[in-house]
């Protein structure tokens, strides 16, 4: 049976996956911020194992995992975890900078980082959830785009570095999908949230696990999904 750490799993992308997998019977060890928010994951997914740490604090991310239990072996990890805060240039704080590159980027690194020698004996996979503004960055996205485009040079590093392990290395590049952070995108926009025009995350499952489920002799490197409306 695969095992999958999974971070993001309480919403939108990150608990369709979840739930696609542990439907499946796959064994599923889900990250959450706090022990909190682990318990309400644990009672989503009765039988499921739990991993604590807040992903805007990177540096504590080594002592937390350290005083858990992990599992021996992991197929795959799974960074679908992310946050997003629009303004200009000229408006943004370097808190709200920090925020979105410590959750978007170095969290996940220091995660693959924590992860890699259990990621090796399984000749497992990494597969981070991008973005298309890990692409291509627009007017009010600098620093969400700065930290996907950061993820991009992350994930085609850790491949280039791994191939040789046989660890697989996957970026999903999805545009907008109907979640909570697409609803408070639309917020910040001050645009009307209409979920029924984006990509459903079932959507984004389906190319993720398609990614996973692919025969060793082939890799997907990059992923772009975009609205079919
Ligand atoms: N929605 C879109 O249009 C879109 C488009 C392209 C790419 N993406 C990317 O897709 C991924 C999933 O996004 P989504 O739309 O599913 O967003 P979402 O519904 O807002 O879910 C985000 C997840 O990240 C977790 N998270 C945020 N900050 C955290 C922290 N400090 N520590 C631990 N966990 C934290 C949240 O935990 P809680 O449940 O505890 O809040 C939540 O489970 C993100 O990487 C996002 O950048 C989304």
């Amino acid at each position: 049976m695969a095992t999958h750490v999974i971070t993001g799993a309480g919403s939108g992308i990150g608990a369709a996956v979840a739930r696609r997998l542990y439907e499946r019977g796959d064994e599923i060890v889900l990250h959450a911020r706090d022990a909190g928010r682990a318990k309400e994951l644990a009672a989503a997914f009765p039988g499921a194992r739990t991993l604590v740490g807040d992903l805007a604090e990177p540096d504590k991310l080594s002592w937390a995992v350290s005083h858990q239990t992990l599992p021996d072996r992991v197929d795959s990890l799974l960074h679908i975890a992310g946050v997003v805060d629009l303004g200009t240039v000229g408006d943004l704080t370097p808190k709200t900078w920090r925020n979105q590159l410590n959750v978007n980027l170095v969290a996940p690194a220091e995660l693959t980082r924590l992860f890699l020698p259990q990621l090796r004996v399984a000749q497992g996979h990494v597969l981070f959830v991008n973005s298309g503004s890990g692409l291509n960055a627009h007017a009010g996205w600098s620093a969400y785009a700065a930290s996907k485009h950061g993820l991009k040079a992350l994930a085609d590093s850790l491949r280039h570095e791994e191939h040789a392990n046989g660890v697989r290395v996957t970026s999903v590049y999805p545009g907008r999908t109907a979640s909570p952070m697409q609803a408070k995108v639309h917020r910040q926009e001050g645009k009307e949230y209409d979920p029924a025009r984006w990509i459903d995350p079932e959507s984004v499952a389906t190319t993720i696990l398609m990614a996973l489920d692919l025969p060793r002799d082939a890799e997907v490197n990059d992923l772009t999904v975009r609205p079919g409306r």
